[in-house]
């Protein structure tokens, strides 16, 4: 009956934290998922996120559905954070949003709403995205195509080029974009650059979906979302997938949000009612746990500041770790004509080193050093106890 079933080949980042799990090199490095691990390499459990717990820690208290949008201090936490307390549109109503399964339920959801409500529409992501991003809207039968995005060449945004393909979509085609931290290259536009993007984005009707997962991990965070308050400011229709994964190490507690920005307060209700709706058919409410620590840390001001500081400390150390890797291969390959300027241009959790997928293979077999194969490093995997053998391998496989 099942034996014409494809096989499943894996998901390219997921499979290879299996692989990493399975490697007994006792050297090896994790540097695959997008997971912020400490100077220690170990997960951290956020000191507010440990506040919150203690006061919600009852473990016979009842447990009933939550509604299907999501406890309602989850969704208010989710845009404030996104549009800024004092938002205009928040005040006038004009926001449906709704709690979700992390960012990939956010996207999946809005995916579901733009199928349904938008079926003539097409989805472009950039080139390269998310890979999950093409899987996500392809799985809700919406036509994926891509915009040109970065060139590996100058390891730098193709602007120009990006601002010509986007003239030629159709009226209400979906632009899926990163407001900042782009994964996997981790080069972001400047505001100059959105301001023309949404601009062109504005003029040819098409629907802007932010899908922002690093708030906090790039420059502050009201600056991380300056491209979807742009675009607000601008009155554009524009839909926000939120994920509370990274920011507040919350991975598999599965917690974000999806906020779709509308003209008026009556359409954002009649929005709001269709994406409880398509939650309802796909698993009816979210669970509890993770939406109480949302609401209570985002929602108390010490607890907030207290997160941001958090946040800011990660993104600090990324930092660092990136110089440290830049200085050392830049030692290490003085003779050669190398540039890794790149790596401190780069925003967030990860860099886009442009070695070969071969290079790759190598730092893998060798050194038990795991970057995706499109050659994304995630720079929250190093540490001061790692980041020169790490140095050693990739100046190794470039070498040759
Ligand atoms: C990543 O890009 O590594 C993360 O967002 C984790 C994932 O689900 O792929």
């Amino acid at each position: 009956m099942f034996a014409n079933i494809d096989y499943y080949a894996g998901d390219p980042i997921l499979g290879l934290m299996d692989k990493f799990v399975a490697d007994p090199n006792p050297n090896k490095v994790n540097l695959g998922i997008g997971i912020y691990y400490d100077e220690n390499g170990q997960l951290p459990v956020l000191d507010c996120v440990k506040t919150a717990e203690q006061r919600i820690a009852n473990p016979i208290a009842p447990r009933p559905y939550l509604p299907m949008a999501g406890l309602p201090g989850h969704r208010q936490a989710c845009q404030d954070l996104l549009f800024g307390k004092d938002a205009q549109i928040l005040q006038q109503g004009r926001v449906a949003t709704i709690a979700t399964l992390g960012g990939s339920g956010a996207l999946k959801v809005g995916a579901e709403f733009l199928h349904e409500w938008f079926p003539q529409s097409k989805c472009y992501v950039s080139d390269p995205t998310w890979s999950n991003h093409i899987a996500i809207f392809e799985g809700c039968d919406i036509e994926v195509g891509s915009y040109p995005y970065y060139d590996k060449a100058s390891s730098s945004i193709k602007f120009d080029e990006m601002i010509d393909f986007v003239k030629k979509l159709k009226k209400q085609d979906v632009l899926l974009l990163h407001p900042c931290c782009h994964n996997p290259t981790g080069m972001d536009l400047t505001q100059q650059q959105w301001d023309t993007l949404l601009e062109v984005i504005k003029q040819h009707e098409l629907i802007p979906f932010m899908d922002i997962a690093y708030q906090g991990f790039g420059e502050d965070m009201d600056s991380d979302a300056y491209a979807i308050r742009k675009a607000v400011d601008m009155g554009l229709p524009v839909f926000v997938s939120n994920s509370y994964s990274k920011n507040l190490s919350l991975y598999g507690e599965r917690v974000g949000g999806l906020s779709i920005v509308c003209p008026t307060a009556d359409e954002a209700e009649r929005v709001f009612g269709q994406l409880n709706f398509v939650v309802r058919r796909i698993y009816t409410s979210p669970p509890a746990h993770g939406g109480h620590v949302v609401d209570i840390v985002m929602n108390d001001d010490k607890l907030y500041q207290q997160w941001v500081n958090e946040v800011y400390s990660m993104r600090d150390r990324i930092k660092a770790m990136r110089l440290k890797l830049k200085s050392i291969l830049e030692t290490e390959l003085a003779d050669f004509d190398y540039n890794f300027d790149y790596i401190t241009r780069q925003n967030g959790m990860f860099s886009f080193t442009g070695l070969t997928t071969e290079q790759v293979e190598r730092l893998q077999s060798e050194f038990g050093v795991y970057l995706v194969s499109n050659s994304r490093m995630c720079m929250a995997g190093l540490n001061v106890n790692n980041v020169d053998y790490v140095a050693q391998a990739m100046a190794t496989v470039l070498k040759g």
